[in-house]
């Protein structure tokens, strides 16, 4: 059985409420429900974490090697920002999912840039919670592929 680390970063314990029009009505309790339900489906084991600190983040990584299998990670605005979460990814060398409920690239310049994204598998952007299980289902094939 794979087990993945789900990491959530700064603000995204405000949604539901948190500028709805961008983000929609879903809260990150349902989502976690979602995931949790879709893991089992796969037969993933599932970590669900959520911090609005960086250090609280980069712990999470650290103890997540030797441990998971891979991280599916919404770094929320650290993803443009920061450097460390990017080295701490660097340095677990677990397969990475990045993952935002928007459309970084059709918001503010200063989102079309991810530190994540160079040391990512792959990003998923632009279809909301529902993004959660895309990435839920990328990993498991990335994490059960043959070759
Ligand atoms: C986000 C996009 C980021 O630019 C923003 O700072 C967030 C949420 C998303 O899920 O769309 O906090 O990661």
């Amino acid at each position: 059985m794979s087990s993945v680390l789900v990491m959530n970063g700064p603000n995204l314990n405000l949604l539901g409420t948190r500028q709805p029009e961008v983000y929609g009505r879903t809260t990150l309790a349902m989502i976690e429900a979602d995931c949790r339900a879709h893991a089992d489906s796969l037969g993933m084991e599932l970590e669900f974490v959520q911090s609005n600190h960086e250090g609280v983040l980069i712990d999470a990584i650290h103890a997540a090697r030797g441990v998971r299998d891979g991280i599916i990670l919404n770094a929320g605005a650290l993803t443009h920002t920061s450097v460390a979460i990017r080295d701490a990814l660097s340095s677990v060398e677990l397969p990475v999912v990045e993952l935002h409920l928007s459309n970084i690239h059709a918001r503010e310049s200063f989102r079309h840039v991810s530190h994540i994204a160079p040391v990512a598998l792959g990003q998923i952007c632009g279809f909301g919670p529902q993004g959660y299980i895309l990435a839920l289902d990328a990993l498991h094939g990335h994490l059960t592929k043959e070759d």
